[in-house]
Formats: C-alpha cells, structure tokens, sequence
C-alpha cells in the first residue's frame, strides 16, 4: 500500500527547514547504503550525525506523533530519525531495494524496515524530474507530492528516483518497523480503522461502533509484536 499523508508539516515548518538546509554540509549519499545501491546512488545527503539533521529530524517525529492517519497506516514501533537528501544537476538514485535492517544511531538497537517514508520539502514545480518512482504489484507510481507532504510505501518494494534535470529536489526519508509486520494485515487494520472513524464521526458511537472497534483491538493484539 501506498499512502499520501497530506500536510505533515505546516508551510513555516517547511520554509524554516529550507532555510536551514539551504547552506547545511551535504556529502555524498553513498555513505549510509549498501554495495548495491551505491552503484545506483548518485545524491547528497546530510550526514547521519549531522546536529542539524537531527534537530529537523526531532520536528518531523513529533509532528508524526500528533497525526492520525500516519498512526493508523504505521503503527509504528521503532522509527529511525529522518535523514535529509539534495537532488540537483542530473543526480538520480537508479532502481533500489532498502535494506531489510538497520541500527537505530545511538543504542545500535536492531530495525526491520517494514515501511519507507519520504517527505517532500520543496514544492512540485520547484523543479523538473525527481519523481519517486515505487513498484508494487499494480505496477509503478510516480510520486511527487507538494511540500510538507510525505509518502509512506513499503521497504520492500523496488523504487528509484527519477534525474532531477532543472531545480533541486529537498526531501527527508526514513525507515520505521510498524508493530504489525505483514503488509496485508496492516493494510486490513488501516481500512478498518479508517471505517469505523467515518462510521462514528457519521452516527456516534452506538453499540455496533463500539463493537467494530473491539474487532479492531482484538486483530490488533492477534497481529502485533511489541
Ligand atoms: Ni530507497
């Protein structure tokens, strides 16, 4: 499942963070990814230790943390803090898969990357190319969304990011492991979930409401590992 979460981030959250990349130390890209994707890599990237990465990467997170739909999509249990990536002159990131585990920076706490995240800091028309290109089983999707927006796809789908010919391309990304590690399992709580909150908002909570979320809960504490 692929999923746009709209308006992560407010307009001033986004300039303020442009502002703030904008003379940041970028270095190459290839440092944080495997042999495979080095070969394909061509991008600049904040360093993972970067204070300023870490400080924007700190709003990001807390801006998830007070968003609904991310939390019904996600379910998230460990999130690697953002990173933050530059696109200009032709850079491009060729077909890809991520890594199936990472170290959390810090504890070196082990994460199964069960769902990817980019988030769009500049605007569409800030630049040509750059499209976030994600396989999936109904073929491929373009993506590229307006600033503040992300998208949320999973790890283990085969992606790339088309060349960026004119413009830059500023987005953050990262990796989370969701509680429950099945896609199609995630993708039924998502869809639940997303029902019952429509049911209620339209009739309140009567007893079928409360007995559709009690389904819920009870699927929920079937599929998690936390
Ligand atoms: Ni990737």
């Amino acid at each position: 499942m692929l999923l746009h979460i709209p308006e992560v981030l407010t307009p001033a959250q986004v300039a303020s963070m442009r502002q703030a990349l904008a003379d940041a130390d970028w270095s190459d890209g290839r440092d944080t990814v495997g042999p495979q994707g080095a070969r394909v890599k061509h991008n600049r990237q904040l360093p993972e230790h970067a204070a300023l990465g870490q400080q924007l990467g700190q709003v990001i997170l807390a801006a998830l943390a007070v968003n609904p739909l991310y939390f019904s999509a996600a379910l998230p249990l460990r999130t690697v803090p953002p990173l933050f990536n530059r696109y200009a002159g032709g850079e491009h990131y060729g077909d890809h898969v991520d890594g199936a585990v990472r170290k959390m920076p810090g504890s070196g706490t082990l994460l199964r990357t069960d769902l990817s995240c980019t988030l769009f800091l500049c605007q569409p028309d800030d630049y040509e190319g750059g499209e976030l290109v994600v396989a999936d089983t109904y073929g491929t999707h373009d993506v590229k969304l307006a600033a503040g927006d992300m998208i949320l796809y999973p790890s283990s789908s085969v992606h790339r990011v088309e060349p960026v010919t004119s413009g830059e391309r500023v987005c953050a990304f990262f990796w989370l492991q969701s509680m429950v590690r099945d896609n199609v399992q995630r993708a039924a709580l998502f869809e639940l979930d997303q029902t019952i909150q429509r049911l209620r908002a339209r009739i309140g909570d009567c007893e079928e409401v409360v007995s559709l979320t009690r389904h819920y809960h009870n699927l929920l504490r079937g599929w998690a590992e936390v």
